[in-house]
């Protein structure tokens, strides 16, 4: 059984995490729950600005808020020192709302409306990342109404596609995000940028893939936009000086998967783009990434309790759990895996495979297929590890399901973060039907 950060087992035998009983936190809030050990988020964190810090580069890691998205997980992000990357204006008015400061929030989208950009200049977050030519129109236009500056990037297409294992160079992009880098798109969005002056260019921004285990896939998208850095250098004398490389760092969900510690993805990273501004003889640009999975992912744990149970002899047995899909889409969106426990029987052996079902209409609400557990009862606490990222950000109401509650646990205590939906939570926004009653 591979447990993640502070998860531990305590003298009952029951699942702790930050040194809380996970059946304590259970019985306190209520199932379906996500919790987060914080003690895992903040070494994530320490591990990928502390490598950039001892090799003195300049570079922000901007947490990919799309992962989870809450006032509370904003303001832990903002105690160590992490930016964050919004890409709605829903994402960027928690952050505000948390307080976190408003000079490190980046703002990403394929689609960003007027009333988005205009919050965000009225925030004065600290940069833009330009997806396509209507949105350079749309912020000059703003930032020319407005008269305020504005630091932004545009984002490119390296051609490079990354997703566990494998990557591809692929020869044209074709992505609903950003400016192809070899099309000559790239350069047609750069001479519309670099000499505004309300529109800071800074440099360029690209976003390879998902659950990347290797290093060079980076590296290789980073030599791409450096070298494109370099020509644009050497046509206008225009330096650009930021390089945001995106996320995509890889997570440990099941034994399949062997991710790398966030130092190794960002020495490797720094290599690169040394040796790359070093042979184009451009200054070293500020590296900026953007993980998000990285970051929550092992941190989260969601705990259910077990109801029912079907067994469809010499076939499958089936247990079913307080939620599913509507707090984890994964399993059924791409058939993502994930590892599970019996919080409230650690110490048992496992003896009966199971397939774990949700409780929504779908026969394709699973949330692991086939694992061995101990014997499961009604009123065991299922305890699925690792869903952290685009587990509740994606929680939906779908069979008007109430969204989970979302705690935080560290060093023995426990805090609500995020309050459970009620009943009243899910009518607040229906209005009866009056047409025709004159
Ligand atoms: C632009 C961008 N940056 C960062 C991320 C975060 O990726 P991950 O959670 O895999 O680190 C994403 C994810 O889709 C993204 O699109």
């Amino acid at each position: 059984m591979h447990l993640y950060g502070t998860q531990a087992i305590n003298d009952k035998g029951n699942l702790t995490i930050g040194g809380v009983d996970t059946i304590t936190l259970a019985k306190t809030y209520g199932t379906p729950q996500f919790v987060y050990d914080l003690a895992l988020f903040r070494e994530r964190a320490r591990g990928f600005i502390d490598a950039f810090a001892q090799q003195d580069v300049k570079a922000q890691v901007a947490y990919a808020s799309k992962a989870f998205s809450a006032v509370a997980i904003y303001q832990v992000a903002a105690q160590e020192n992490l930016s964050v990357d919004v890409v709605s204006g829903g994402e960027l008015h928690t952050a505000l709302q948390a307080g976190f400061p408003s000079e490190r929030i980046h703002f990403h989208g394929n689609n960003k409306s007027i009333e988005e950009l205009h919050q965000a200049f009225d925030a004065k977050i600290g940069c833009i990342v330009i997806d396509n030519f209507y949105e350079i129109e749309l912020l000059k236009e703003i930032a020319a109404e407005k008269q305020q500056k504005m630091a932004v990037l545009i984002r490119v297409t390296p051609g490079v596609e990354a997703h566990t294992h494998d990557f591809i160079t692929t020869g044209q992009a074709d992505s609903k995000f950003g400016f192809d880098l070899s099309n000559g798109q790239a350069d047609q969005a750069f001479e519309r940028l670099y000499k505004e002056e309300l529109l800071q260019f800074k440099g360029m921004h690209c976003h390879i893939g998902s659950q990347i285990f290797e290093t060079e896939a980076f590296s290789l998208a980073a030599r791409k936009v450096v070298d494109k850095m370099a020509v644009w250098e050497k046509e206008t004398g225009f330096k650009a000086s930021v390089l945001n490389l995106g996320g995509g760092f890889g997570i440990r969900y099941t034994a399949e998967d062997s991710p790398l510690e966030p130092a190794v993805y960002v020495a490797d990273m720094i290599k690169a783009v040394k040796k790359e501004a070093a042979d184009f003889g451009i200054e070293l640009p500020e590296i900026w990434i953007e993980p998000g999975r990285s970051l929550v992912g092992d941190a989260g744990t969601t705990l259910y309790t077990v109801g029912s149970s079907k067994e469809v002899p010499k076939v499958r047995n089936y247990i079913a759990i307080d939620g599913g899909m509507s707090d984890n889409i994964r399993p059924a969106l791409y058939d993502a895996k994930y590892e599970a426990v019996i919080a409230n029987k650690m110490t048992q052996s496992n003896e009966i495979t199971y397939t774990i079902a949700g409780k929504l209409c779908e026969s394709g609400d699973k949330i692991i297929e086939d694992i061995t557990l101990p014997k499961a009862e009604v009123g065991d606490t299922i305890a699925t590890f690792c869903t952290g990222a685009y587990g509740y950000s994606m929680a939906s109401n779908y069979n008007r399901i109430a969204r989970p509650a979302v705690v935080f646990v560290e060093d023995g205590q426990h805090q609500l973060v995020v309050r459970r939906e009620t009943l009243e939570d899910l009518v607040k926004l229906d209005l009866p039907f009056t047409l025709g009653e004159g």
